[in-house]
């Protein structure tokens, strides 16, 4: 189980803006989560502090009752948390075939890289001699990124918005890859996402706005409100094409 007590997240800098407040949550082992939310919300944010991408400026984070807060990215990596990016890096030099081998060695079980690409949805032979490097288009690139988690039988895995740039046919795919591993595997399945087809694979659902857990609940009860809700920040309009002090008409 990983849990996040009291976590606070605060920019560097003389204009410091509070991005996480005091987040409390508990993720439970073989659960999916999905975590969504309004743009800017600062579910990244929160992926990005479980991961040690972002160090907390206040509160704990624990795993299986270890306290990981000041642990570097490859200390909790080795730990088996893992993280694919809302935008992942792309890496020069590279080929997919080497970066799929380097995660899926981290991983006790032995794992075919080529399935791996298949429940991503490519086709091993177009892809695995291919550089992880511009070449590829984005929602190419995303799905390697996943297919680099998915090698790693993790303890917690962090998707954030795995259905970015992906098309209809393999979003399905993915959909089902997900079901997949929460039916093999006691993986903790966290996805950042703002699809309703996502939620659908959920146990429960965290609803996130201006750096808070507005909601969580179970799936069903959450969707229902999910929908009905205005979740935008922003109540009034500037006024006089002025905001905080800002030419809003250039
Ligand atoms: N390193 C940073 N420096 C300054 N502000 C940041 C930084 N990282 C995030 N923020 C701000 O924190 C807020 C939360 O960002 P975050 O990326 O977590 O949002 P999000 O919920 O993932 O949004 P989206 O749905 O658009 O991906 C945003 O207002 C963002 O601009
Ligand atoms: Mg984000």
């Amino acid at each position: 189980m990983l849990e996040i007590q009291g976590v606070s997240l605060e920019t560097d800098g003389d204009n410091r803006v509070e991005i996480l407040k005091n987040i409390n949550l508990k993720f439970y082992d073989k659960k999916i989560y999905v975590v969504t939310g309004p743009n800017g919300g600062g579910k990244s944010s929160l992926a990005k502090i479980i991961m040690g991408v972002y160090n907390t400026t206040k509160g704990k984070i624990l795993l299986d009752g270890q306290d990981i807060t000041t642990m570097n990215i490859t200390e909790r990596a080795r730990l088996g948390i893992g993280y694919a990016f809302q935008s992942p890096p792309r890496f020069k030099g590279i080929k997919v075939k080497d970066l799929l081998k380097m995660a899926a060695s981290y991983n006790p079980e032995k794992v075919n890289i080529c399935d791996l690409l298949y429940d991503v949805g490519l086709c091993a032979q177009d892809y695995l001699n291919r550089d992880v490097d511009t070449s590829l288009s984005g929602g190419e690139m995303k799905r390697i990124e996943i297919a680099t988690v998915l090698a790693r039988n993790l303890k917690l895995a962090v998707f954030d918005e795995p259905e970015a740039g992906i098309d209809l046919w393999s979003f399905q795919k993915l959909a089902e890859t997900f079901k997949n591993i929460h039916m093999k595997y006691d993986t903790t399945i966290v996805i950042i996402s703002h699809q309703e087809r996502i939620m659908e694979l959920a146990d429960e659902i965290i609803l996130m706005s201006n750096g808070t857990i507005s909601a969580q609940s179970e799936r069903d009860i959450i969707l229902a409100g999910i929908l009905n809700t205005d979740a935008c920040a922003c109540s009034t309009k500037c006024e006089k094409g002025v905001g905080q002090n800002v030419e809003c008409i250039g």
